[in-house]
């Protein structure tokens, strides 16, 4: 017990405290533009709140490498848009240490009408990279995405899982403090995936990068995380052992 007292904050690379998020959802379908500023203007337009996240708290430490899990629309990718600073929570705080590499929404950061190599420029700039530092390492991300003849075609005529290649060498070509890995896997192949966590275990090994890793595929949250959180219908169901926590998420389908 001792040593986790001892935990100093600037240990803590995301810090959840007591977060909640409420969108404005309307609460009934306007057909057009102009139904909904008479609505407005008269003041009848009204919206049911709904809980997407309530209360929700929780730390990671630099270099936890940890699985959120939890069904669908139950508040995982919100909870990653708040720690990337994406969504303003709408109570409580989030705190973050360091730089992000978040991969939450596929295609976001890039444009269709680009080429392969335009958009690892534009993207990479985003990210906060230089051309120069790019120009460096553009083999690395070509030959890491095994996108060599594509280099030059427009982004629009990727296939998904392309894509999602493009966006995990990026974000991944120097050591991030923090990666977010949203699903962005899934849409890739079985040798792709390998690919990818090799490479996040190679990050889990340096020590000093934090992981935030969404999948739907329990058996990878495994092989990968070492604690998992599970997150059910906007609610903190379980935060611990990613074995326990697992076997727990499993066990409710039973
Ligand atoms: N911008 C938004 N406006 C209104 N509701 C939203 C918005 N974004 C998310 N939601 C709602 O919040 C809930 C949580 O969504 P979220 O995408 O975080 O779920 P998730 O756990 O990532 O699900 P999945 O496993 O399907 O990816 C859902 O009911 C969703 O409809
Ligand atoms: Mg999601």
């Amino acid at each position: 017990m001792a040593d986790i007292a001892q935990v100093a904050d600037n240990d803590y690379s995301i810090e959840v405290d007591d977060v909640t998020m409420i969108f404005n959802m309307a609460s009934e379908s306007l057909t057009n533009l102009k139904e909904y500023f008479i609505k407005l203007v008269r003041h009848e337009l009204f919206f049911k709140e709904f809980r997407a996240l309530r209360n929700i708290s929780f730390k990671v430490r630099r270099g936890e490498v940890v699985g959120l899990v939890g069904t669908n629309g139950s508040g995982k990718s919100t909870m990653l848009k708040i720690i990337a600073g994406v969504l303003e929570p709408s109570e409580g705080t989030c705190r973050v240490r360091g730089n992000i590499a978040p991969l939450i929404e596929l295609g976001a950061g890039f444009d269709p009408e680009l080429t392969a190599r335009e958009n690892i420029y534009l993207n990479g700039a985003l990210l906060g990279y230089t051309k120069e530092f790019i120009d460096a390492n553009l083999q690395g991300i070509i030959d890491f995405a095994e996108l060599h003849d594509f280099i030059d075609m427009p982004l629009k005529n990727f296939s998904s899982g392309m894509v999602a290649r493009i966006a995990f060498a990026i974000a991944t070509i120097t050591e991030p403090d923090i990666l977010i890995v949203d699903e962005t896997l899934s849409v890739g192949d079985v040798f792709f995936q390998r690919k990818c966590e090799e490479r996040i275990r190679h990050f889990i090994e340096s020590g000093d990068v934090t992981v935030l890793f969404v999948s739907h595929d329990i058996e990878q949250v495994e092989r990968i995380c070492q604690r998992a959180i599970w997150i059910e219908k906007g609610d903190l169901r379980m935060d611990g052992p990613v074995g326990e926590v697992c076997e727990a998420y499993r066990n409710q389908f039973r």
